[in-house]
């Protein structure tokens, strides 16, 4: 049977969270856009610039050697994170935008006009803006695949937007918005039926579900650190080995290349050869800490902890007179975006501020959806596995205070 989580020793390892905000106790409740980092993270980092550093792969002395040993061993936890076969099929990036546009880029010159790039409308800006590139660049054309009135993909659409002409579905495993989680192995299977490569998005879904690359089957998928209680500036694309072979660089310079002659330029092989320059090389480690401090937990131990905050906030909030719910499909993670008639999503969250309670106000990089759910921003609470009931409580006190004051 799963152990339930002790909360309060796991949040005794975020040092950051028993700070305070306006005179409040802080209740951190941003973390879809950014999580926080325990002792493990920080002391990883800090160690290792103390300790062992200086640039990788190219050195030949001791400090050189050891950094690269400790950046090799990040990407093998990554590896192993999300089960993919190899090593070589990690790439570190910058973060989840980074990765996609990797992609999209390294695919640019085999789109002719007319191919098609099938999305979903849920996608954050950094799982459509590159796409738009082909468009713009390229001709390629984007096709839209909507979502239920729950905020659940609409799979008979993606269906009928696929064709012998997609060459792309990039799609996200876990909204950033709705929280909906999407079928991931049934797109991969429905991508690939009409030879279309598929992406998926797991900046959200690395955090909150359990994934395996060979199981999903999937061409790409896309991590980023600062979500996973990991720093911020690195992330990591995952590429099937044959996929990644086929890809084009996305940038020149540094560990991607073989030779390189005044007429002439080879390329090194993947991993390394989506690597260009000096890499985000403390940030890596800290990731591989995050991986390892994240591993300890039992997975359903976190989800179930996870739904139980979320399920606590949403039936709070639901007693709210004029506030709607966006995102209620089954089996949706732990994100709760809202609003509340007569009331801006800015100004909620400037006064939930004052009582120290850090919600997100905004379009979340998701316009195509606002457009979709009419509203130009939504309010978001979303949680992490350092968050308390006594976190919701606080929470939901503030909003019932910011409501009255506005309203
Ligand atoms: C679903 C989703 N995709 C992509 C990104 C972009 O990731 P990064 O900030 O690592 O570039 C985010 C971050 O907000 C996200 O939530």
């Amino acid at each position: 049977m799963t152990q339930p989580l002790d909360v309060l020793a796991i949040r005794a390892e975020f040092p950051i969270l028993s700070r305070e905000v306006n005179g409040k106790p802080l209740v951190y409740l941003d973390n879809a856009a950014s999580a926080q980092k325990p002792n493990a993270v920080i002391d990883a980092m800090s160690d290792q610039a103390r300790t062992a550093y200086a640039n990788v792969h190219r050195g030949i002395h001791t400090l050189a050697n050891e950094t690269t040993e400790a950046y090799e061993a990040a990407r093998e936890k990554v590896r192993a994170f999300i089960n993919a076969g190899s090593v070589n099929e990690i790439i570190f990036t910058k973060g989840g935008t980074e990765a996609i546009n990797l992609v999209a880029n390294g695919i640019a010159d085999e789109i002719q006009p007319g191919d098609e790039i099938v999305l979903s409308i849920m996608e954050h800006h950094s799982n459509i803006v590159p796409w738009h590139f082909l468009r713009e660049r390229h001709g390629a054309v984007l096709k839209w695949v909507e979502v239920d009135e729950a905020g659940a993909l609409d799979m008979a659409g993606l269906q009928a937007a696929l064709s012998e002409k997609t060459r792309m579905v990039a799609i996200t495993h876990m909204s950033n918005v709705l929280g909906t989680v999407t079928d991931a192995a049934e797109i991969a299977r429905m991508a690939h039926a009409v030879d279309a490569e598929v992406l998926f998005d797991g900046c959200q879904s690395g955090v909150h579900l359990d994934v395996d690359v060979q199981a999903l089957d999937c061409d790409y998928y896309v991590l980023t650190g600062h979500k996973i209680y990991g720093p911020s500036g690195i992330g990591a694309l995952y590429g099937k080995a044959d996929s990644l072979a086929k890809l084009r660089p996305f940038q020149g310079g540094g560990e991607m290349i073989e030779i390189v002659e005044r007429d002439r330029v080879t390329y090194n092989e993947a991993p390394h050869k989506f690597e260009a320059g000096t890499p985000p090389i403390l940030q890596a480690i800290g990731f591989g800490a995050a991986l390892d401090w994240f591993e300890q937990f039992d997975k359903d131990a976190v989800r179930a902890h996870e739904h139980a905050i979320y399920q606590q906030a949403y039936e709070g909030v639901r007693g709210i007179n004029g506030l709607r719910v966006h995102g209620t499909a089954a089996g949706k993670g732990a994100v709760l975006s809202f609003s509340v008639d007569g009331a801006h999503p800015h100004d909620l969250a400037q006064i939930l501020d004052r009582y120290g309670v850090a919600v997100r106000a905004g379009h979340h990089c998701a316009q195509p959806l606002m457009d979709h759910l009419g509203v130009s921003a939504t309010a978001r609470a979303s949680f992490a596995v350092y968050n308390s009931a006594a976190d919701v409580d606080a929470f939901i006190e503030a909003l019932h205070k910011a409501r009255g004051m506005l309203i």
